[in-house]
């Protein structure tokens, strides 16, 4: 888990749809398979990068991994990023269940991800709503 500062903003603070809840986040899947077309949406934003096989992406506020999932099909590595750990927790599942082993998961966002290794070749953020 990051760690915030007493004068930083504290972004791990659930804003709107409450993705700290399980069942919410379960439900916020379905309705997102329904409302969207994430095939396309997916397809578009890896066109736009250039993603290549031997590139690492950086996905912050990776919600429930669609856009992840496919993205690490398609690159050596993906770094996906989100505050909510119930978020996190049915992205990683997803990606076990269909056999996605390079995705790197981290409970952190824009403001308190911290990056060590190589620098990233892309960085994606898609569908994100802060409110201070
Ligand atoms: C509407 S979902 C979008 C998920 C995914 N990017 C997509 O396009 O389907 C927004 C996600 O952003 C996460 N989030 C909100 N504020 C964030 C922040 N400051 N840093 C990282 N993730 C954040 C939420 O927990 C949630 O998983």
């Amino acid at each position: 888990m990051a760690q915030i500062s007493g004068w930083q903003y504290n972004e791990m603070k659930q804003v709107g749809t409450d993705f700290t809840n399980e069942t919410e986040v379960g439900a916020y899947d379905a309705r997102m398979q329904k409302l969207r077309n994430i095939k396309e949406e997916t397809e578009m934003i890896l066109s736009l990068l250039h993603i290549t096989q031997d590139q690492i992406l950086l996905d912050i506020g990776c919600g429930t991994g669609e856009f992840t999932i496919t993205a690490a099909g398609r690159c050596r590595k993906v770094i996906a990023a989100d505050v909510s750990l119930p978020m996190l927790e049915f992205a990683r599942r997803k990606a076990e269940k269909r056999g996605v082993k390079n995705i790197e998961f981290h409970n952190a966002g824009f403001l308190t991800y911290g990056h060590s290794e190589k620098p990233v070749d892309a960085l994606v953020s898609s569908q994100i709503s802060i409110v201070g």
